[in-house]
């Protein structure tokens, strides 16, 4: 089992010339230092890639460009021939199943925009602790592999099984937990939810959590367990760090400060509606005459209906045209052609969905900055 040094980790997402600049990142300055690829490091300590915004202009976001958040070491190189994978608790016959024991089981394909349910959480005011990210921890790819429903059937659940838990094969430093997540049985029986081998017709690369991760499309990316080794039928929501405290929301807007008991806060789940502008970019200067404004939408497990721009700062707003590409889950692309006059101005982006959701000009503040979806903003300059 071979492990990586941070100093190993900086050197191999960092041209050196930065690598000095890492401990700001560390020490919670929102500085964006660049990595491979283009993407934006939030993190060394555990591997944490942001996609810059101006990548949001393919449906699907080639795996290079895909964001990455890991909450703790990634797993140690190991032998695929011999990854297991268990699944018991309320079954009637507990399995255990190689690869290729999942290789021979129907397969079904999801394209998924997955979020980290934090993503924004550096636009918050007061500013909120954890990873700073801005726009970019959001991606959309095709998963592939056996649904769980096929796999969870071949166990048989009990009657008495109403959580599904997973286990991913990461490395949790000293005291910290490891990640174990649940979702509720109705999802895991759901359809489109998956134990994924493939994302993008490739075998899911090392980050994204080779050999097999939980797909649970439409929710937080937190959902998604990577790496996974157990799947533990239980008959209650899994105790545990990343279930409580973790990965919650007060059941009513509070103020910053104010204290929230556990009993008054829920597990998150599914995405808000939210849409983002990739180009043009932020303190872009351009031309005067024809622009096109660019960007996509996504609404967890609703459907995208609307996407209104402003180029007066919200005084008014105008129907973007949302591309043909679409899918259950996945985020629309979507234009808006402009003819820019000279001066200053900020081009704003809101989108509805089919639950009737659009995005607030103000974002819920929450003390853990999760689901903020505030209109997008630009401000531009035209000479
Ligand atoms: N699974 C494991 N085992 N460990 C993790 O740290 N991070 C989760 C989820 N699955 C995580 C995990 C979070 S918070 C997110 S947003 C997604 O993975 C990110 O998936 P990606 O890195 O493939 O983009």
């Amino acid at each position: 089992m071979k492990k990586m040094s941070r100093a190993a980790l900086a050197a191999r997402f960092i041209p050196s010339a930065l690598s000095a600049a890492w401990a700001q990142v560390d020490s919670g300055r929102r500085i964006e230092i660049p990595g491979e690829n283009g993407m934006i490091v939030r993190s060394f300590r555990f591997v944490d890639l942001e996609s810059p915004v101006e990548y949001f202009d393919a449906w699907l976001t080639p795996i290079p460009h895909f964001f990455v958040r890991n909450h703790m070491q990634e797993p140690s190189e190991f032998d695929p021939t011999e990854w297991q994978l268990t699944i018991g608790g309320e079954v009637e016959k507990p399995l255990t199943l190689t690869l290729a024991d999942i290789a021979k089981l129907p397969t079904h394909s999801v394209v998924n925009t997955l979020e980290c349910a934090g993503n924004g959480r550096g636009f918050y005011r007061p500013q909120v602790p954890g990873v700073q990210w801005s726009r970019g921890a959001v991606g959309t790819a095709r998963f592939s592999g056996p649904r769980l429903h096929d796999v969870l059937d071949r166990a048989g659940v009990k009657p008495t099984g109403k959580h599904v838990m997973f286990r991913g094969l990461d490395e949790a430093p000293g005291k910290v937990p490891p990640f174990i997540r649940s979702i509720p049985i109705e999802k895991a029986l759901d359809a489109n939810t998956l134990l994924a081998t493939h994302m993008n017709g490739e075998p899911l690369p090392k980050h994204h959590g080779f050999p097999a991760r939980a797909l649970v499309p439409g929710w937080v990316g937190a959902a998604s367990c990577k790496w996974l080794t157990e799947i533990k039928v239980l008959d209650a929501e899994f105790v545990g760090n990343f279930m409580n405290p973790g990965y919650r929301l007060p059941n009513r807007p509070v103020q910053p400060g104010e204290s929230v008991k556990p009993e008054d806060t829920h597990p998150v789940t599914a995405l808000n509606v939210k849409s983002v502008i990739s180009g043009p970019l932020d303190n872009a200067k351009l031309k005067a005459g024809p622009l096109i404004v660019r960007g996509a939408a996504w609404a967890g497990e609703a459907d995208v209906v609307k996407v209104e721009i402003s180029t007066d700062g919200g005084s008014s707003w105008k129907p973007a045209k949302l591309g043909h590409e679409q899918s259950l889950y996945a985020w629309r692309l979507w234009t808006y052609n402009w003819n820019a006059s000279r001066g200053d101005h900020t081009i704003l982006s809101r989108a509805t969905d089919n639950q009737g959701r659009t995005q607030p000009a103000t974002p819920v503040w929450n003390p853990s900055g999760y689901f903020y979806n505030a209109y997008d903003r630009v401000n531009i300059h035209v000479a």
